[in-house]
Protein backbone atom coordinates (compact mmCIF):
# COMPACT_ATOMS: atom_id res chain seq x y z
CA UNK A 1 0.00 0.00 0.00
CA UNK A 2 1.59 3.37 -1.14
CA UNK A 3 0.94 6.32 1.42
CA UNK A 4 -2.17 8.46 1.01
CA UNK A 5 -1.90 11.64 -1.14
CA UNK A 6 -0.86 14.60 1.34
CA UNK A 7 -0.16 13.13 4.19
CA UNK A 8 2.65 15.34 4.49
CA UNK A 9 2.67 18.73 3.45
CA UNK A 10 2.73 19.70 -0.09
CA UNK A 11 6.60 21.22 -0.78
CA UNK A 12 6.52 23.05 -4.50
CA UNK A 13 6.13 25.69 -6.87
CA UNK A 14 3.36 28.35 -7.19
CA UNK A 15 3.85 31.33 -9.54
CA UNK A 16 1.33 33.55 -7.88
CA UNK A 17 2.96 35.45 -4.95
CA UNK A 18 5.85 36.79 -7.25
CA UNK A 19 3.96 36.81 -10.77
CA UNK A 20 0.52 37.51 -9.93
CA UNK A 21 -1.13 37.31 -13.61
CA UNK A 22 1.06 40.10 -14.71
CA UNK A 23 4.05 38.22 -14.88
CA UNK A 24 4.93 39.04 -18.75
CA UNK A 25 4.73 41.96 -18.31
CA UNK A 26 6.84 42.31 -15.19
CA UNK A 27 9.57 40.15 -16.48
CA UNK A 28 9.14 38.67 -20.18
CA UNK A 29 7.70 41.61 -21.63
CA UNK A 30 9.84 42.03 -24.69
CA UNK A 31 9.69 38.15 -25.52
CA UNK A 32 7.26 38.24 -28.19
CA UNK A 33 5.22 34.64 -27.85
CA UNK A 34 6.68 33.29 -24.75
CA UNK A 35 3.53 31.30 -23.61
CA UNK A 36 2.18 31.23 -20.23
CA UNK A 37 2.92 27.49 -20.65
CA UNK A 38 6.31 27.60 -21.38
CA UNK A 39 7.10 30.01 -18.47
CA UNK A 40 5.77 27.02 -16.37
CA UNK A 41 7.49 24.52 -18.09
CA UNK A 42 10.81 26.64 -17.78
CA UNK A 43 10.15 26.79 -14.12
CA UNK A 44 9.62 23.50 -13.50
CA UNK A 45 13.34 22.78 -15.38
CA UNK A 46 15.05 25.17 -13.25
CA UNK A 47 13.66 23.15 -9.77
CA UNK A 48 15.36 20.41 -11.38
CA UNK A 49 18.50 21.64 -12.32
CA UNK A 50 18.54 23.75 -8.90
CA UNK A 51 17.81 20.10 -7.12
CA UNK A 52 15.03 21.60 -5.75
CA UNK A 53 12.65 18.56 -7.04
CA UNK A 54 15.71 16.43 -5.62
CA UNK A 55 14.75 17.97 -2.53
CA UNK A 56 11.33 17.22 -2.76
CA UNK A 57 9.85 20.35 -4.22
CA UNK A 58 7.97 18.27 -6.89
CA UNK A 59 4.21 19.78 -7.02
CA UNK A 60 4.26 22.71 -9.85
CA UNK A 61 1.01 24.65 -9.40
CA UNK A 62 -0.11 27.07 -12.11
CA UNK A 63 -2.14 29.50 -10.54
CA UNK A 64 -5.06 32.19 -11.86
CA UNK A 65 -5.32 32.81 -15.29
CA UNK A 66 -4.10 30.01 -17.01
CA UNK A 67 -7.71 28.76 -17.94
CA UNK A 68 -10.58 29.89 -20.18
CA UNK A 69 -14.26 28.31 -20.01
CA UNK A 70 -14.82 27.32 -23.68
CA UNK A 71 -17.49 27.75 -26.00
CA UNK A 72 -18.19 23.82 -25.68
CA UNK A 73 -18.91 24.53 -21.94
CA UNK A 74 -15.77 22.97 -21.26
CA UNK A 75 -12.61 23.75 -19.33
CA UNK A 76 -9.30 24.40 -21.71
CA UNK A 77 -6.08 26.35 -21.21
CA UNK A 78 -6.96 30.20 -22.05
CA UNK A 79 -5.40 31.28 -25.67
CA UNK A 80 -3.60 34.39 -23.96
CA UNK A 81 -2.27 35.13 -20.70
CA UNK A 82 -4.63 37.21 -19.17
CA UNK A 83 -7.34 39.52 -20.35
CA UNK A 84 -4.65 42.80 -20.98
CA UNK A 85 -2.17 40.64 -22.73
CA UNK A 86 -1.84 39.49 -26.33
CA UNK A 87 1.05 37.10 -25.50
CA UNK A 88 -0.10 33.04 -25.78
CA UNK A 89 -1.09 31.36 -22.87
CA UNK A 90 -1.60 27.59 -22.70
CA UNK A 91 -2.69 24.46 -24.69
CA UNK A 92 -6.53 24.31 -25.13
CA UNK A 93 -5.54 20.30 -23.79
CA UNK A 94 -2.56 20.21 -21.10
CA UNK A 95 -2.48 16.75 -21.37
CA UNK A 96 1.23 17.25 -23.43
CA UNK A 97 2.11 20.27 -20.29
CA UNK A 98 1.25 17.53 -17.77
CA UNK A 99 3.53 15.29 -19.61
CA UNK A 100 6.25 16.94 -20.06
CA UNK A 101 5.84 18.30 -16.41
CA UNK A 102 5.84 14.63 -14.87
CA UNK A 103 8.81 13.83 -16.85
CA UNK A 104 10.62 16.32 -15.13
CA UNK A 105 9.74 14.44 -11.75
CA UNK A 106 7.11 16.94 -11.07
CA UNK A 107 3.30 16.77 -9.98
CA UNK A 108 1.18 19.12 -12.06
CA UNK A 109 -1.11 21.53 -9.99
CA UNK A 110 -3.61 23.70 -11.02
CA UNK A 111 -6.12 26.58 -9.85
CA UNK A 112 -9.74 27.13 -9.96
CA UNK A 113 -12.57 29.10 -7.83
CA UNK A 114 -15.41 28.32 -6.16
CA UNK A 115 -17.87 31.12 -8.37
CA UNK A 116 -18.23 31.28 -11.80
CA UNK A 117 -15.26 33.84 -12.50
CA UNK A 118 -11.82 33.87 -10.30
CA UNK A 119 -10.43 36.26 -8.40
CA UNK A 120 -8.84 38.20 -11.40
CA UNK A 121 -12.12 38.16 -13.67
CA UNK A 122 -11.31 34.94 -15.80
CA UNK A 123 -14.56 33.35 -16.27
CA UNK A 124 -13.55 29.74 -15.49
CA UNK A 125 -14.50 28.59 -11.83
CA UNK A 126 -15.78 25.75 -11.14
CA UNK A 127 -19.26 26.61 -10.16
CA UNK A 128 -22.16 24.73 -12.39
CA UNK A 129 -19.51 22.64 -14.18
CA UNK A 130 -17.84 20.51 -10.89
CA UNK A 131 -18.53 16.79 -12.38
CA UNK A 132 -17.36 18.09 -15.94
CA UNK A 133 -14.02 19.96 -14.47
CA UNK A 134 -12.97 17.23 -12.74
CA UNK A 135 -13.12 14.99 -15.46
CA UNK A 136 -11.19 17.17 -17.34
CA UNK A 137 -8.35 17.36 -14.82
CA UNK A 138 -8.18 13.51 -14.58
CA UNK A 139 -8.24 13.26 -18.02
CA UNK A 140 -5.08 15.65 -18.00
CA UNK A 141 -3.75 13.05 -15.15
CA UNK A 142 -3.59 16.57 -13.28
CA UNK A 143 -2.45 15.82 -9.52
CA UNK A 144 -3.86 18.50 -7.59
CA UNK A 145 -6.54 21.41 -7.62
CA UNK A 146 -6.06 24.88 -5.54
CA UNK A 147 -9.84 25.89 -5.60
CA UNK A 148 -10.33 29.51 -4.28
CA UNK A 149 -13.23 31.31 -2.69
CA UNK A 150 -13.83 33.82 -5.38
CA UNK A 151 -17.25 34.27 -6.25
CA UNK A 152 -18.62 32.28 -2.99
CA UNK A 153 -19.18 33.29 0.55
CA UNK A 154 -20.74 31.79 3.66
CA UNK A 155 -22.66 28.71 2.97
CA UNK A 156 -22.65 28.80 -0.50
CA UNK A 157 -18.83 28.17 -0.50
CA UNK A 158 -19.07 25.17 2.13
CA UNK A 159 -21.34 23.46 -0.92
CA UNK A 160 -19.23 24.37 -3.56
CA UNK A 161 -15.92 22.89 -1.98
CA UNK A 162 -17.91 20.11 -0.92
CA UNK A 163 -19.45 19.61 -4.64
CA UNK A 164 -15.99 19.52 -6.08
CA UNK A 165 -14.37 17.48 -3.21
CA UNK A 166 -16.57 14.86 -4.16
CA UNK A 167 -16.42 15.18 -7.97
CA UNK A 168 -12.63 14.90 -7.73
CA UNK A 169 -13.65 11.48 -5.89
CA UNK A 170 -16.13 10.62 -8.43
CA UNK A 171 -13.60 11.88 -11.83
CA UNK A 172 -10.59 9.71 -10.36
CA UNK A 173 -12.68 6.38 -9.13
CA UNK A 174 -11.63 2.76 -9.65
CA UNK A 175 -7.89 4.41 -10.64
CA UNK A 176 -4.85 4.71 -9.08
CA UNK A 177 -4.99 8.52 -9.28
CA UNK A 178 -5.82 10.50 -6.67
CA UNK A 179 -6.54 14.32 -7.30
CA UNK A 180 -5.34 15.95 -3.85
CA UNK A 181 -7.22 18.73 -2.70
CA UNK A 182 -6.09 22.51 -1.98
CA UNK A 183 -9.01 24.17 -0.43
CA UNK A 184 -8.27 28.18 0.02
CA UNK A 185 -12.24 28.52 2.36
CA UNK A 186 -10.52 29.38 5.63
CA UNK A 187 -8.65 32.30 4.33
CA UNK A 188 -11.89 33.69 2.91
CA UNK A 189 -13.46 33.40 6.47
CA UNK A 190 -11.03 36.40 7.50
CA UNK A 191 -9.61 36.60 10.72
CA UNK A 192 -10.21 34.28 13.51
CA UNK A 193 -14.12 34.41 14.13
CA UNK A 194 -16.90 31.67 14.77
CA UNK A 195 -17.18 31.72 10.97
CA UNK A 196 -13.47 31.05 10.44
CA UNK A 197 -13.50 28.39 13.29
CA UNK A 198 -16.74 26.46 11.71
CA UNK A 199 -14.83 26.81 8.27
CA UNK A 200 -11.72 24.84 9.43
CA UNK A 201 -14.07 22.11 10.58
CA UNK A 202 -15.52 21.29 7.33
CA UNK A 203 -12.07 21.91 5.11
CA UNK A 204 -10.92 18.91 7.12
CA UNK A 205 -13.01 16.63 5.95
CA UNK A 206 -12.85 17.45 2.22
CA UNK A 207 -8.89 18.42 1.27
CA UNK A 208 -5.55 17.63 2.44
CA UNK A 209 -4.68 21.63 2.79
CA UNK A 210 -6.20 24.44 3.30
CA UNK A 211 -4.90 28.39 3.38
CA UNK A 212 -5.46 30.12 6.73
CA UNK A 213 -4.01 33.69 6.30
CA UNK A 214 -4.03 36.55 3.66
CA UNK A 215 -2.62 36.52 0.93
CA UNK A 216 1.54 36.76 1.74
CA UNK A 217 2.56 39.48 -0.91
CA UNK A 218 5.16 40.91 -3.10
CA UNK A 219 3.29 43.32 -5.27
CA UNK A 220 0.93 45.80 -3.24
CA UNK A 221 -1.32 46.40 -6.32
CA UNK A 222 1.82 46.85 -9.28
CA UNK A 223 3.83 48.34 -6.54
CA UNK A 224 6.49 46.05 -4.49
CA UNK A 225 6.45 46.19 -1.35
CA UNK A 226 8.76 48.35 0.97
CA UNK A 227 9.01 44.46 2.93
CA UNK A 228 7.16 41.42 2.98
CA UNK A 229 8.37 40.90 7.18
CA UNK A 230 5.69 43.00 8.33
CA UNK A 231 3.24 43.89 6.03
CA UNK A 232 0.02 43.87 7.91
CA UNK A 233 -3.44 42.76 6.69
CA UNK A 234 -5.71 45.85 6.04
CA UNK A 235 -9.04 45.68 7.07
CA UNK A 236 -10.12 43.54 3.82
CA UNK A 237 -7.76 40.47 5.38
CA UNK A 238 -6.64 40.60 1.47
CA UNK A 239 -2.53 40.64 2.31
CA UNK A 240 0.01 39.84 4.85
CA UNK A 241 3.59 39.35 5.31
CA UNK A 242 5.62 36.62 6.76
CA UNK A 243 4.99 38.04 10.33
CA UNK A 244 0.74 38.38 9.88
CA UNK A 245 0.47 34.98 8.52
CA UNK A 246 2.69 33.11 10.89
CA UNK A 247 0.78 34.88 13.59
CA UNK A 248 -2.25 34.02 12.37
CA UNK A 249 -1.43 29.78 11.35
CA UNK A 250 0.33 29.41 14.58
CA UNK A 251 -2.73 30.30 16.35
CA UNK A 252 -4.61 27.46 14.58
CA UNK A 253 -2.51 24.84 15.64
CA UNK A 254 -5.07 22.18 16.81
CA UNK A 255 -6.12 22.00 13.36
CA UNK A 256 -3.08 20.58 12.22
CA UNK A 257 -2.07 16.95 11.79
CA UNK A 258 -1.03 13.98 9.05
CA UNK A 259 -3.45 14.88 5.67
CA UNK A 260 -4.62 18.07 7.31
CA UNK A 261 -2.20 20.55 6.70
CA UNK A 262 -2.98 24.49 7.31
CA UNK A 263 -1.31 26.36 4.54
CA UNK A 264 0.54 29.97 5.84
CA UNK A 265 0.92 30.50 2.02
CA UNK A 266 3.78 30.83 -0.22
CA UNK A 267 7.51 30.96 0.59
CA UNK A 268 9.16 34.23 -0.65
CA UNK A 269 13.13 32.73 -0.17
CA UNK A 270 14.96 33.50 -3.92
CA UNK A 271 15.05 36.14 -5.65
CA UNK A 272 13.92 39.87 -5.60
CA UNK A 273 11.15 38.82 -2.88
CA UNK A 274 11.19 42.24 -0.73
CA UNK A 275 12.80 40.02 2.37
CA UNK A 276 16.25 39.90 3.79
CA UNK A 277 18.54 36.90 4.15
CA UNK A 278 17.81 36.71 7.75
CA UNK A 279 13.89 37.22 7.07
CA UNK A 280 14.19 34.60 4.47
CA UNK A 281 15.70 32.15 6.64
CA UNK A 282 13.10 32.76 9.35
CA UNK A 283 10.57 31.94 7.43
CA UNK A 284 11.87 28.77 6.12
CA UNK A 285 11.83 27.73 9.98
CA UNK A 286 9.00 29.02 10.68
CA UNK A 287 7.03 27.09 8.30
CA UNK A 288 8.76 23.99 8.66
CA UNK A 289 7.89 24.31 12.54
CA UNK A 290 4.45 25.42 11.69
CA UNK A 291 3.92 21.90 9.69
CA UNK A 292 2.76 24.21 6.38
CA UNK A 293 3.14 23.65 2.61
CA UNK A 294 6.45 24.76 1.32
CA UNK A 295 5.82 26.28 -1.96
CA UNK A 296 8.42 28.72 -3.65
CA UNK A 297 7.01 31.28 -5.21
CA UNK A 298 10.30 33.10 -7.07
CA UNK A 299 11.82 33.29 -10.22
CA UNK A 300 13.42 30.07 -9.98
CA UNK A 301 14.95 30.46 -13.46
CA UNK A 302 17.06 33.18 -12.07
CA UNK A 303 18.32 30.74 -9.35
CA UNK A 304 19.05 28.06 -12.16
CA UNK A 305 21.28 30.29 -14.36
CA UNK A 306 23.80 31.64 -11.26
CA UNK A 307 23.27 29.29 -9.08
CA UNK A 308 26.38 30.59 -7.00
CA UNK A 309 24.65 33.89 -6.85
CA UNK A 310 21.84 32.47 -5.16
CA UNK A 311 23.67 29.38 -2.81
CA UNK A 312 22.12 31.29 0.31
CA UNK A 313 18.36 31.06 -1.09
CA UNK A 314 18.98 27.65 -2.46
CA UNK A 315 20.79 26.59 0.85
CA UNK A 316 17.78 27.90 2.54
CA UNK A 317 15.53 25.92 0.50
CA UNK A 318 17.80 22.40 0.70
CA UNK A 319 18.35 22.59 4.57
CA UNK A 320 17.35 19.19 4.83
CA UNK A 321 16.80 18.76 8.64
CA UNK A 322 14.59 21.44 8.64
CA UNK A 323 12.59 20.51 5.52
CA UNK A 324 12.69 16.89 7.82
CA UNK A 325 10.85 18.87 10.62
CA UNK A 326 8.23 20.48 8.17
CA UNK A 327 7.82 16.60 6.73
CA UNK A 328 7.55 14.78 10.33
CA UNK A 329 3.44 14.11 10.56
CA UNK A 330 4.51 11.48 13.29
CA UNK A 331 2.97 13.94 16.71
CA UNK A 332 0.04 14.17 14.56
CA UNK A 333 0.62 17.87 15.11
CA UNK A 334 2.46 20.87 16.44
CA UNK A 335 2.79 22.76 19.79
CA UNK A 336 2.73 26.34 19.35
CA UNK A 337 4.11 28.41 21.73
CA UNK A 338 4.71 32.03 21.20
CA UNK A 339 5.81 34.59 23.48
CA UNK A 340 4.06 34.55 26.71
CA UNK A 341 2.13 37.66 28.33
CA UNK A 342 4.53 38.07 31.22
CA UNK A 343 7.59 37.84 28.64
CA UNK A 344 8.57 40.98 26.80
CA UNK A 345 11.94 40.39 25.47
CA UNK A 346 10.66 40.31 21.26
CA UNK A 347 11.92 36.74 21.02
CA UNK A 348 8.86 33.94 20.21
CA UNK A 349 9.91 30.05 20.51
CA UNK A 350 7.97 27.27 18.58
CA UNK A 351 7.67 24.19 19.48
CA UNK A 352 7.16 20.97 17.22
CA UNK A 353 7.22 17.78 18.43
CA UNK A 354 8.72 15.06 16.17
CA UNK A 355 9.16 11.21 15.75
CA UNK A 356 10.80 9.42 18.66
CA UNK A 357 9.49 12.19 21.38
CA UNK A 358 11.74 14.30 19.52
CA UNK A 359 11.39 18.29 19.46
CA UNK A 360 11.86 20.82 17.06
CA UNK A 361 12.19 24.55 18.35
CA UNK A 362 12.72 27.97 16.90
CA UNK A 363 13.66 31.04 18.68
CA UNK A 364 12.34 33.97 16.78
CA UNK A 365 13.61 37.53 16.97
CA UNK A 366 11.73 40.12 16.43
CA UNK A 367 13.48 42.75 17.65
CA UNK A 368 15.60 45.54 15.78
CA UNK A 369 18.54 44.68 16.99
CA UNK A 370 20.54 41.45 18.13
CA UNK A 371 18.96 39.95 20.73
CA UNK A 372 20.71 37.36 23.84
CA UNK A 373 17.85 34.82 24.81
CA UNK A 374 17.88 32.07 27.22
CA UNK A 375 15.90 28.61 26.61
CA UNK A 376 14.45 27.35 29.71
CA UNK A 377 14.06 23.80 28.13
CA UNK A 378 11.73 23.17 30.99
CA UNK A 379 9.60 25.14 29.07
CA UNK A 380 9.43 23.06 25.85
CA UNK A 381 9.23 20.17 27.86
CA UNK A 382 12.55 19.07 28.69
CA UNK A 383 13.13 19.41 32.37
CA UNK A 384 16.16 19.87 33.54
CA UNK A 385 16.50 16.17 35.46
CA UNK A 386 20.55 16.16 35.95
CA UNK A 387 20.76 14.38 32.31
CA UNK A 388 21.91 15.54 29.12
CA UNK A 389 19.91 15.89 26.12
CA UNK A 390 21.65 16.25 22.88
CA UNK A 391 20.85 19.16 20.62
CA UNK A 392 21.12 19.77 16.34
CA UNK A 393 21.91 23.44 15.75
CA UNK A 394 19.94 23.23 12.29
CA UNK A 395 21.50 26.36 10.63
CA UNK A 396 25.07 25.47 11.69
CA UNK A 397 24.59 21.72 11.55
CA UNK A 398 26.35 21.42 14.96
CA UNK A 399 25.49 19.23 17.70
CA UNK A 400 26.18 19.62 21.32
CA UNK A 401 25.07 18.53 25.04
CA UNK A 402 22.36 20.70 26.51
CA UNK A 403 20.91 20.67 29.82
CA UNK A 404 18.88 23.12 31.66
CA UNK A 405 18.85 25.76 29.06
CA UNK A 406 19.95 27.18 25.51
CA UNK A 407 21.41 30.52 25.35
CA UNK A 408 21.88 32.23 22.01
CA UNK A 409 22.40 35.57 20.31
CA UNK A 410 19.82 35.67 17.38
CA UNK A 411 20.17 38.61 14.70
CA UNK A 412 17.33 41.18 13.83
CA UNK A 413 14.18 39.28 12.37
CA UNK A 414 16.74 36.14 12.24
CA UNK A 415 16.06 32.78 14.57
CA UNK A 416 17.68 29.57 15.97
CA UNK A 417 16.28 26.47 14.93
CA UNK A 418 17.50 23.21 17.18
CA UNK A 419 16.15 19.43 17.35
CA UNK A 420 16.22 17.97 20.74
CA UNK A 421 16.62 14.39 21.05
CA UNK A 422 15.48 13.48 24.79
CA UNK A 423 18.01 10.36 24.38
CA UNK A 424 17.02 8.20 27.98
CA UNK A 425 16.28 11.78 29.49
CA UNK A 426 12.26 11.56 28.91
CA UNK A 427 10.06 14.33 28.36
CA UNK A 428 7.35 15.92 29.47
CA UNK A 429 4.71 18.60 28.30
CA UNK A 430 5.74 21.83 26.95
CA UNK A 431 4.55 24.23 29.46
CA UNK A 432 3.63 27.92 29.03
CA UNK A 433 2.18 27.64 25.53
CA UNK A 434 -0.04 30.11 24.16
CA UNK A 435 -3.20 27.47 23.81
CA UNK A 436 -4.56 26.99 19.95
CA UNK A 437 -7.80 28.74 18.65
CA UNK A 438 -10.55 26.78 19.83
CA UNK A 439 -13.71 25.80 17.25
C1 LIG B 1 -6.42 34.75 -3.86
C2 LIG B 1 -5.56 33.63 -3.34
O1 LIG B 1 -5.51 33.66 -1.93
C3 LIG B 1 -4.17 33.75 -3.95
O2 LIG B 1 -3.33 32.75 -3.42
C4 LIG B 1 -4.27 33.66 -5.45
O3 LIG B 1 -4.73 32.37 -5.80
C5 LIG B 1 -5.20 34.73 -5.99
N1 LIG B 1 -6.48 34.72 -5.30
C6 LIG B 1 -5.43 34.56 -7.47
O4 LIG B 1 -6.33 35.45 -7.97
Amino acid sequence: TSTPIGTRPMMGFNDWARFTCAAQARLDGTRTGYSFQQFMLDQAQAMKDTGLVAAGYTNLTVDDCWMQRGADGHLHGASTWNSGSTQPGFDADLTAYANQVHSLGMQVGLYSTSGVNTCQGVPGGVMGHEQDDANTLAAWTVDSLKLDNCGTTGADRQQEFTTTANALKTATAGTSRKILFNESAPAGAGPASAAKYQTMDWVRGLGQMWRVSPDIAVWHNTTPMASAWDWPHGGDYYEGGVLQNYVDTVALARYNGAGNHNDADMLLIGDNNQLTQAEQRSQFALWSAMGSPLMISTDVRKMAADPVAYAPQLNILKNTDIIAVDQDTTAGGYLASRQSATETSGVDVVVKPLAGGARAVVILNRNATATAYTLDLGRIGFPNTGCARTAKDLWNHTTSSVQGSITVTVGSHDNAMYTIDPGTCGAAAPTGQIQAAQS
